[in-house]
């Protein structure tokens, strides 16, 4: 049974070696004035900073520029963008990078005109304006799909609060072009991060729910296509086949889709999101070394859902075992994955010290699908995962 959904993507796609081609046309629906939102200098490095601002120049764009956006984007870096784009009226955001700075990009199209918009739209979830400036997004490094979809996270250093909100289709970016050979030079440690954000999106949405539903068959098959891929990566960086289907799959794992109908946890996210206010962790690495514990304190309350995970997705004969037997077995899968690719698998490889876990733990958003877990059973897996 599906639960009823509303389901809108706006985001268009230009996917493959020659999608930069696309940006020309794309130019064309928007005013004079461009902001490129970039992060600390790897698009230079890469050369697209170049071919970015040929491809303006020749649209006879008046370019504007906020760089130096931060992997846990930061919003005093935000509020940069902001001002730049209340002082020139900007017709378009275009944000060359990652998550975290078409995260951004998208926190600032919708903040103009606001005295605290962290209070008002990430703490206190006021309605977004519709007049917001839209974004464009040229995608670098893969894992948080926030090239089509309405996320946007933002660390809040004074408050030490990383909160995400999922902003509606109207922010989403308006296109976005995805060349999986930019990531070739993404290092191998920000890559498996990267790709385990993207296994985690799936499982957060996979564990939930104990009814027939097409979502979980199409969330195995993205899984199945990961887990290959990750090993052809590692063994290859630029193997275009599997850096494609990775880059797809990110996309294709939280441009809300395979959501559709389905209850969803989102429990280890929101650990994770304080567990980086307090380290600055890579996001993925923070998803990483809290799921297996995460995931060991909760099965037994969907345990036919962790019985069929380790059967579809792991391949695990499981026609000797019992439930309790399956379900351990597919967990200690998922173990053995996050090693063998080099992930990380204790939050103190991350920085977080003894001390700082009490406050981690209280300071997280509460959700769950399975089981609800309370700030002091939060407590007992951040202790497990240290
Ligand atoms: O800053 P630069 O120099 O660009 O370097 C970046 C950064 O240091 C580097 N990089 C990016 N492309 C590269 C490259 N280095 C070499 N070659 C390239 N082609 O990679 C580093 C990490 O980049 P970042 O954007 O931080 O990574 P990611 O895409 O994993 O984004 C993480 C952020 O997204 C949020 C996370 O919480 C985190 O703040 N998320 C956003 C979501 C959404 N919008 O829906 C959902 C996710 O669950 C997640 O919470
Ligand atoms: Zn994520």
């Amino acid at each position: 049974m599906l639960y009823d959904f509303y389901y809108e993507n706006p985001t268009r796609i230009h996917f493959g070696k020659n999608s930069l081609d696309a940006l020309k046309n794309e130019l064309n629906n928007y005013g004079k004035k461009v902001l490129l939102v970039y992060g600390g200098g790897s698009i230079k490095k890469i050369g697209l900073y170049d071919e970015v601002i040929n491809i303006l120049n020749a649209a006879n764009k008046e370019i504007y520029e906020c760089s130096g956006i931060t992997p846990n984007p930061r919003y005093k870096d935000m509020m940069r963008g902001v001002k730049l784009i209340e002082d020139n009226n900007i017709d378009l955001i275009l944000a060359v990078g990652g998550g975290s700075v078409i995260d951004c990009a998208k926190g600032m199209s919708v903040s103009m005109g606001l005295k605290d918009p962290f209070k008002d739209l990430w703490l206190d979830f006021k309605d977004v304006t519709k007049n917001n400036v839209p974004v464009g997004a040229i995608l670098t490094m893969t894992g948080t799909g926030s090239e089509c979809n309405g996320g946007s996270v933002i660390t809040d250093e004074d408050r030490m609060l990383k909160k995400g909100r999922v902003f509606p289709p109207h922010v989403y970016p308006k296109f976005a072009i995805l060349n999986p050979e930019y990531t070739y030079t993404v290092s191998k440690y920000q890559m498996v991060s990267g790709i385990f954000d993207i296994f985690s999106h799936l499982m957060e949405q996979y564990f939930s729910g104990n009814d027939e539903n097409v979502s979980d068959y199409l969330i195995e098959g993205l899984m199945k296509t990961l887990i290959k891929s990750t090993k052809e990566a590692l063994k290859d960086p630029k193997n275009y086949e599997a850096r494609s289907n990775i880059m797809w799959t990110s996309s294709l794992a939280l441009n809300t889709l395979v959501g559709c109908g389905k209850e969803q946890d989102w429990e280890v996210h929101s650990i994770e999101h304080q567990l980086s206010a307090y380290t600055d962790c890579a996001h993925g690495m923070g998803l990483a070394a809290i799921s297996v514990p995460y995931y060991k304190y909760i099965y037994k309350y969907g345990i036919d859902k962790f019985v069929r995970f380790a059967k579809n997705v792991w391949d695990i004969d499981i026609s000797n075992l019992t439930k309790e037997e399956a379900a351990l077995k597919g967990i200690e899968a998922l173990a053995n994955y996050i090693k063998e690719s080099k992930m990380v698998y204790k939050i103190s490889e991350l920085g977080a010290t003894e001390e700082m876990l009490h406050d981690i733990a209280y300071s997280c958003d509460l959700g769950g699908a399975y089981k609800k877990l309370n700030h002091e059973e939060i407590l007992e897996i951040l202790k497990a995962a240290y």
